[in-house]
């Protein structure tokens, strides 16, 4: 079809401007690119590029597809953006700020917050993987009620946001956890989004939503509980192995640009599986198998010791020793033993 445009083909006039959304970081508007008046800027804009920063790491084809533009247009866009927020090379200590802007979210356990390097960690994704009652949801409750809290008590004076694929999130264990730590509980609720996906596509749909939304309602905390089980549901058999893993890491891509740019920290809980190799070895390995084992930052095995006592252990991470650290789930929340 009429795949190629000029910037200035493409721009309807439109009497009144129209609510582009939010800025980013930078504070730059989707308009002040060239070749974005307010028509596409809308388009933009409703498709969840809300700002420069977001446009900067976008595809030619999204960005073509969520604009109604041509791919030379989108890519000429991505430039100006590019060039305007000056990505590409940085030097280390520039980066190094990067990454010292990064926020630390208690677990409620000081072993574990060590075993963490500090507590789990924005601009990136960390992944729980453990078998059921392990304690993957309870973590995720917990950290939706310490990010609320001020610095100085391990939060980020944020809110959250729930990407439930299961129906296993109970506002009453947020109100527990909460009360247990001298919190407004009705305030605690209504810092938390909650949304039930019905299916991979639906999942993927909430989580962009959710990125979208992140700025707007200062969120800095995604749970997606779990990342893997409609995946599983979904895709049975060998034949569709290829399929579902190449959707679960374009997925997992938008999570992790999500978290950077937002600055936010990202938590998926992951089943675990048994593996016909299992008599070698460990008899569990998570759903997902190496896609997943490659995208989150922050990989851990949690699994069940005597009564509410849990051990986590660091499998992988980009900067930390391995180890493992135990703690106890309680109806107050997660503590240490
Ligand atoms: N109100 C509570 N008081 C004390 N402990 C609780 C309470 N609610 C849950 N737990 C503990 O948390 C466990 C359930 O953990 P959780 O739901 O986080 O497991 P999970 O790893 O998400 O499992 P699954 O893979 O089935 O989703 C329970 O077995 C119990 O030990
Ligand atoms: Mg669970």
């Amino acid at each position: 079809m009429d795949e190629e445009h000029d910037y200035e083909d493409f721009e309807e006039t439109e009497e009144e401007t129209p609510d582009i959304g939010v800025e980013g970081e930078s504070g730059l508007e989707v308009t002040d690119l060239p070749g974005v008046g307010p028509a596409i800027g809308k388009r933009l804009a409703e498709s969840g590029y809300k700002s420069v920063e977001a446009i900067a790491v976008a595809s030619p084809g999204e960005l073509a597809a969520a604009g109604s533009i041509g791919e030379t247009t989108a890519t000429k866009i991505i430039k100006a953006a590019r060039d305007m927020l000056d990505i590409g090379f940085e030097t280390a200590d520039l980066f190094l700020v990067r990454r010292q802007n990064a926020g630390r979210i208690t677990t409620g356990s000081k072993a574990l917050d060590d075993l963490f390097g500090g507590g789990l960690e924005t601009q990136s994704i960390t992944e729980m993987y453990g078998s059921f009652r392990s304690g993957k949801t309870q973590m995720a409750h917990q950290l939706c009620v310490n990010i609320q809290r001020p610095p100085e008590e391990g939060g980020l004076e944020a809110t959250a946001i729930y990407v439930d694929t299961e129906g296993t999130f109970r506002p009453e264990r947020l109100v527990d956890m909460a009360e247990a730590l001298g919190m407004d509980s009705a305030k605690v609720l209504q810092n938390v989004v909650w949304a039930r996906a019905y299916n991979s596509d639906h999942q993927i749909l909430l989580c962009d939503q959710a990125m979208e939304m992140a700025p707007d309602k200062n969120a800095k905390l995604l749970i997606l509980d779990s990342v893997t089980s409609h995946f599983r549901a979904e895709y049975t058999g060998r034949g569709t192995l290829a399929a579902r893993q190449q959707k679960l890491n374009k997925h997992l891509h938008h999570l992790q640009r999500g978290a950077e740019i937002n600055n936010m920290a990202v938590y998926i809980t992951n089943q675990v599986m048994s593996r016909p190799d299992a008599f070698f070895g460990d008899p569990t390995a998570p759903v997902g198998g190496h896609v997943l084992a490659h995208v989150p930052q922050t990989r851990c095995y949690l699994r069940k010791s005597k009564g509410e006592r849990r051990i986590c252990r660091l499998v992988d991470s980009p900067n930390l020793p391995e180890g493992e650290a135990v703690f106890s789930v309680l109806k107050e929340g997660i503590r240490d033993v």
